[in-house]
């Protein structure tokens, strides 16, 4: 019913060759795979060319970031508009990294959410509680809050164009992912928010993914979870047959 969605966050790693060059060898990787909706998410300078290798192939290219406003004086910032003008699909948007090293808070995550909607974009909403709030049993309230700051306007007929990416802060980066049990109690309370909030029709068709440490040797244990519908990979994404195993796995 929800078709499974991989996607790669590269986030600040490759060059411009190396960019290429991973996206030329994942469109050889996958050219068969149709039952599995992927997307990579290079640094914005490397869009263009990740575009170009990827003319052609089921692959959709996403931006890791943007700024809400349409253009003019924000410095160093990133539209919609032009994201869309260099064929991006998807915009990743409260990544932790962005929440805990940028500093960036709910209420800009759900300005650059809902400006993402408007424009035609898809967004993937990241959520997910730091080790001392899971330590403090915290972590529920900590991500329906997120969930719900970051969605706060966001119509039941909006929500076609968003996907949650569930990423607890302390597995993501270290090695040590969720465990499918802890993955799948988190995910079914955020479809549960959802089904409160729009209706069990939307929460039924909104795919939520893991993201967090996945790498191939666990990505068929978290994937058999009712509530997993993708995955969101950062590390395991920079090597075309560590992604490519994992789009095929779950294929
Ligand atoms: P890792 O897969 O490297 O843990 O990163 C996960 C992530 O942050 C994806 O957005």
């Amino acid at each position: 019913m929800r078709k499974p969605f991989i996607a790669g966050n590269w986030k600040m790693n490759t060059d411009a060759a190396g960019a290429a060059a991973l996206a030329s060898g994942l469109v050889k990787a996958l050219a068969e795979v149709t039952t599995v909706d992927v997307a990579v998410c290079p640094p914005f300078v490397y869009l263009q060319t990740v575009a170009k290798a990827l003319d052609g192939s089921a692959i959709q290219l996403g931006a890791q970031d943007v700024y809400f406003q349409n253009n003019g004086a924000f410095t160093g910032e990133i539209s919609c508009a032009m994201l869309k003008d260099v064929c991006c699909k998807y915009v990743i948007v409260g990544h932790s990294e962005r929440r805990h090293i940028i500093g960036e808070s709910d209420e800009l995550i759900n300005k650059k959410a809902a400006a993402v909607i408007a424009s035609g974009l898809h967004v993937i909403l990241c959520v997910g509680e730091l080790l001392e709030e899971r330590e403090a049993g915290k972590t529920k309230t900590v991500v329906a809050e997120q969930v719900k700051k970051g969605l706060a306007g966001v119509t039941a007929e909006q929500m076609k164009s968003v996907t949650i990416a569930y990423e607890p802060v302390w597995a993501i980066g270290t090695g040590r992912n969720a465990t499918p049990e802890q993955a799948q109690e988190v995910h079914a309370m955020i479809r549960g928010l959802l089904a409160e909030l729009y209706g069990n029709a939307v929460a039924g068709q909104t795919r939520i993914q893991y993201g967090g440490s996945a790498k191939p040797a666990n990505t068929a244990e978290l994937m058999a979870n009712p509530d997993v519908d993708g995955l969101l990979v950062g590390g395991a994404s920079l090597k075309v047959e560590d992604f490519a195993a994992m789009v095929k796995t779950v294929a």
